[in-house]
Formats: structure tokens, sequence, C-alpha cells
């Protein structure tokens, strides 16, 4: 399809399907969560934690219909029907915990994170008004006119589906053809395609080993800030690089090129927009016709064991490693693209999640194992967490990954992790980052947070970069 094409189709979208997604996903039972709500239990005496699968044991008296969005060693969130509400004090024996209702109307927070048409359009429309015929270049019209700001601007104020991101992948390869390339990864196993965002300004002086950071998004597809945030710090770097009133801007891409994979799980992602919101693993068959999906995050060949996880869990992780199609695309493509005699060098690895406000640091297959950067892996994380606490003052807890997979409770659901595979592939700087909120909204943060969590990140990247470009206390 011509980018041109792609652009009509945009037209209609953010115009009419809006609206449909939202009937279309309600009037479907797997996304129905009409009556549901999430509880909070916090453990009585911090430390004496439980694993998922023993939550899920305790529960199952009560029901079956039970999905943790986060478990730690001082909370855990669990998604229910409001019957369970009634029962809260039950609940909090049998957990040991005090439990309260965190989120009792999840249909329309659920609704909420949709973009509606109460927005103003007249911008986008304006916009589009530019363009009455198929013939005229509408890059060309886009930069005499300088209206990319304000299309990114309208672009930011709402979630967007995986047709409209890849619309706007096309677009911003035209606004910054000489440094931004577009690759296609392959196709997914519902023939969608896995794209990453290549940024590389070619300066050879000053980074003369092709240093490489790369960041990716929506691993889980329900978790959609991440995707936004991933999109808007590569936005904002690129603008600031091309305003060159940004000296900071020119010099991180002097001295790294950048991969940004947006949506690592665009099947996942397309599904929440169409039927479940709170769909979180990939859309590939299992060995149960009824549960597809694998838990893309558990799927990776480091430290991979299998779990006594079965396919209708959402942690699914397969019988073997490497079983969902995304991870053995994002697999070839790492390692045809950086090794000992190819000309860039994999050197930091960041990985958008929500939520919680955490930044998770390898392994998470063990918590017993500490990586051997683990001195520059700590400091960095408490910069990052100070750096946005300047800058918003969100608090961000710095974590060892195993703890938040309760991987001290039972290792294999610490297992496969991203993370781990892209430190042992050579990342020495790796982080996964669970951004906002700490639990009022979960992963259905509104889209009013999209530009403020969008600005932390990147306050987060360029800090991490100050850190990389001096290193003082860095050891090697
Ligand atoms: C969703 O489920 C509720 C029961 O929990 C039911 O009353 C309602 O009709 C369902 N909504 C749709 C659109 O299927
Ligand atoms: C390469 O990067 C350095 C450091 O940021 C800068 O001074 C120099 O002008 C850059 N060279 C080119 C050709 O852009
Ligand atoms: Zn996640």
């Amino acid at each position: 399809m011509s980018i041109v094409q792609k652009l009509l189709l945009l037209i209609p979208f953010f115009f009419t399907l809006n609206a449909h997604c939202i009937t279309k996903h309600t009037e479907l039972s797997p996304g129905n969560y009409s009556n549901s709500g999430v509880v909070r239990c916090h453990y009585k005496v911090k430390g004496r934690h439980l694993s998922n699968d023993q939550i899920y044991q305790r529960l199952n008296k009560y029901s079956r219909h039970i999905d943790i969005w986060t478990n730690n060693d001082h909370f855990i969130d669990f998604q229910t029907h409001e019957d369970l509400f009634k029962k809260i004090n039950k609940i909090s024996k049998t957990l040991d915990a005090n439990c309260e209702v965190m989120i009792d109307k999840l249909d329309s927070l659920i609704k909420e994170s949709f973009p509606t048409n109460r927005r103003d359009h007249g911008l986008f429309n304006e916009i589009l008004r530019d363009y009455p015929n198929r013939n005229v270049d509408i890059f060309k019209v886009i930069n005499t006119r300088n209206i990319h700001g304000k299309l990114s601007e309208y672009f930011f104020q709402d979630y967007r589906d995986l047709n409209s991101l890849e619309v706007w992948f096309h677009v911003l390869t035209q606004w910054f053809p000489d440094i931004l390339n577009l690759q296609d990864l392959g196709s997914t196993f519902e023939n969608n395609h896995l794209y990453a965002l290549e940024i590389n300004v070619n300066n050879k002086t000053s980074n003369p080993d092709g240093k490489t950071i790369v960041i990716t998004g929506g691993t889980h597809s329900r978790e959609w800030i991440s995707i936004s945030t991933v999109c808007y710090v590569m936005f904002q770097l690129l603008s600031d690089y091309e305003s060159r009133i940004n000296n900071k801007a020119n010099h991180i891409f002097n001295s790294f090129n950048f991969i940004f994979i947006p949506v690592l799980n665009p099947d996942g992602y397309e599904y929440t927009w169409t039927t479940d919101r709170l769909w979180r693993k990939n859309r590939q068959d299992t060995e149960n016709k009824e549960c597809p999906g694998f838990d893309l995050d558990r799927t990776f060949g480091y430290h991979w064991q299998p779990t006594w996880e079965y396919p209708c869990s959402s942690n699914y992780n397969g019988k073997e490693p490497f079983i969902a199609k995304e991870s053995q695309l994002l697999d070839q493509y790492i390692k045809k693209k950086f090794g000992p005699d190819k000309d860039e060098m994999l050197s930091v690895f960041l990985d958008f999640h929500s939520y919680s406000q955490e930044i998770l640091y390898p392994f998470t297959y063990s918590c017993d194992v500490l990586p051997n950067d683990i001195e520059n892996l700590l400091e960095l994380a408490y910069d990052l967490s100070k750096s946005i606490r300047k800058f918003s003052g969100k608090q961000y807890d710095v974590r060892q990954g195993c703890k938040d997979r309760d991987a001290d409770l039972n290792p294999a659901a610490g297992s496969g992790s991203l993370l781990d595979y892209m430190y042992d592939k050579g990342a020495r700087i790796s982080y996964q980052i669970k951004l906002r909120d700490t639990g009022n909204h979960g992963f259905l943060l509104p889209s009013r947070f999209i530009e403020p969590v969008g600005k932390e990140a990147t306050e987060v990247m360029k800090t991490l970069c100050d850190f990389l470009l001096n290193p003082t206390t860095w050891m090697s």
C-alpha cells in the first residue's frame, strides 16, 4: 500500500472508527467487563507474600474469573467480578492481607481510554483540507506550512490504533528521510507487520562503534501507555534534533543510533481495540484452540523454563523457547543487526511497560544471580528515578526484575524475559520501566496522561544519555 493510500485510510478512521471500536468491544463476551473491578490487597507482613499460583489456588473457591494485574512483595491487584466485593473480608483472611476495592467500574474506565467523538477534530480537519485531491504532494504541503508540529500535537491527544500508528510511522519517515528508516521485521501470526524505526545520523567521528539504544513498547498489548510513550520519546528527540535549537538532542543523535519498536505485539494490540481491551498476550494458536496467545515476555530463549501455566492463562509461555512469532522475529533481527562483525553495537535497552512506576534491572529469572554490571545498573537506575522525581514529582521504585515476577518464590515464573535476553545479547544497560500510575487506573490510564508520561520518559532518555556521555563514575 502506498503512503498516500495509507493516509487516505486514516481520514475515515479518525472520525468514525473510534466509536465503532467501543461498541464492538462490549458486544463480545471476551471483552465484557461490566460489573467488574479491581481489588488491591496489602500483605499484612511485608516479605511474606504469595506467588501467583498460590493466589489463584486460594481464590479459586470464590471465583475462577480472576486476573492478577500485579503482584509484588507489598500488594496484589486483581481484576474480578463485583460479586466478590461483598466477600472482601473473607478474601482478606484467605490471603492474609488487607483488601479493598481499587477500581469499581472497570467498564467506564475502559470506555474512557478510547478516543471519543467529544474532542475537537477541527484542527485535524483543517490540516486535511489542505489535501483536496490525491495528486497533491502531502508531505511537501506539510513541510512548507510547517504543520507537522500541529499534526503531532493532535496525534498525541489520544491513544491510536494499529492502523493509524502505521500511518504515523510512514509519515515520520517522510519528515525525517535522511536519518529515519522504517524496517519491517516480518509478519506476525495474524499477518501484521512488526516495525522497527531505526534512527542513524551516521556520524562516524562521534559514534565510531555504532553504539545503539533499543527501545520497545507494547510487549503486553493492554499497556497502551507504553506504546504512546515510545512514540512520544521518538518524536520528541527527532523534532529537537530537527529544530537544531537543542544542542543536547544533536549530541545525543551524533553519539548513538536508536531503534524504536513501539508495538512489539501488534496482533494483541489490535485485539485490545476491537475485542478485549485487557488482552495481554499475542494472538497465536496454542495447543488449546479455545485459548490462543503466548505471553511474549516469557518466550525469549535466555534461561527459559516451562512453567505450570496452561494456555488459557494470561502468562502462558508455551512448551519451548521462542515459540512466539514476535520473539522469533526480534531474535532474528537482533542477531542480524549486532555481532562481532557488524558495524553497530547493541549498547542500551529499555522496555516500557505499565503500570506501577518501577525501574527494573536484570535478572528476572533469578534473585540469586546478579548481573556483572550491577554497580552501573543500580547507580543509573537511581539517577533515572531521581530525574523523574525532580521533573514531575513522581516516585519510581528501583527493583530487581525477579521481584516483580515472583521469581523469588517460583523461579520458573521469571524465565524467558525480554529484559534478560537483551542484557545477555550485550545491552549492558538494560531496564524494564513500568510507567504510571500506581493503580488508580492500572492498565487503563486515560489519554490525558499521554503527554505528561511521554515527557517523563523523554527526561529519562536525556538523563540516560548524559550518564553514558559523561562516564565520570562509570565502572567498566
Ligand atoms: C455483559 O455482561 C453482562 C453480565 O455481566 C450482561 O448483562 C450484558 O448484557 C453484557 N453486555 C453485552 C454487550 O454483551
Ligand atoms: C559529529 O558529532 C559531533 C559531536 O556531536 C559534532 O561536533 C560534529 O559536528 C558531528 N559531525 C557531523 C558531520 O555532523
Ligand atoms: Zn507488561
